[in-house]
């Protein structure tokens, strides 16, 4: 059963032990470079399996501060990963589909959660939308490596 908790300083040492593909870092960067923003508004969480970490992502509580085509009480999710030895597995998908409900709880004041996604990046599309994310049509183009989908999911 897949379990999403916000991260504490006990995770830290397994949270390292995570990585992506090389090809993957130009999508969510290094563990170490997502680990590198903490701050009171970029919530921490583990994806856990069994007892192990298999994933991380951040929760943004700012980021409709930072993108004009994220809306008012509207959450950012980002660096989303699953370690690159679990991938392919179905484990990414179970983790979105267990993200929306636990959201719609730990943050009831908030309407949506919007992400963007590289276009590049089939799988990780896959898996936002067979979570439960809706292709919202437009596309940010300001992205590092390329143009990005924008997805959008209803917290309500
Ligand atoms: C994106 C990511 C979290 C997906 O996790 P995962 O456990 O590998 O995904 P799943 O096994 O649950 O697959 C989900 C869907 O994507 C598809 N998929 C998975 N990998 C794929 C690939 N490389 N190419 C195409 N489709 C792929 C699966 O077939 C599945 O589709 P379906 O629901 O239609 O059957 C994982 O690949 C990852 O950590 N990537 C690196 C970091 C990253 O890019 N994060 C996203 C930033 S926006």
């Amino acid at each position: 059963m897949i379990i999403i908790r916000r991260m504490t300083e006990n995770d830290l040492t397994e949270v390292k032990t995570l990585s992506v593909e090389e090809n993957q870092i130009k999508y969510v960067g290094t563990t170490e470079e997502i680990l590198q923003q903490s701050s009171d508004t970029n919530h921490f969480y583990v994806i856990q399996k069994n007892n192990s970490i298999i994933g991380f992502f951040i929760i943004d509580t700012t980021y409709n501060k930072k993108y004009s085509f994220a809306q008012e009480a509207e959450l950012g999710l980002r660096a989303f990963l699953i370690d690159k030895n679990l991938q392919g597995k179905g484990l990414g998908k179970q983790a979105v589909m267990a993200l929306i409900p636990y959201l719609k709880s730990a943050y009831k004041e908030w309407k949506s959660i919007v992400l963007t996604v590289n276009c590049k990046n089939s799988g990780a599309y896959r898996c936002y939308l067979s979570g439960g994310f809706i292709d919202i049509g437009d596309r940010y183009l300001e992205g590092p490596a390329g143009p990005q989908y924008i997805m959008r999911s209803s917290l309500k």
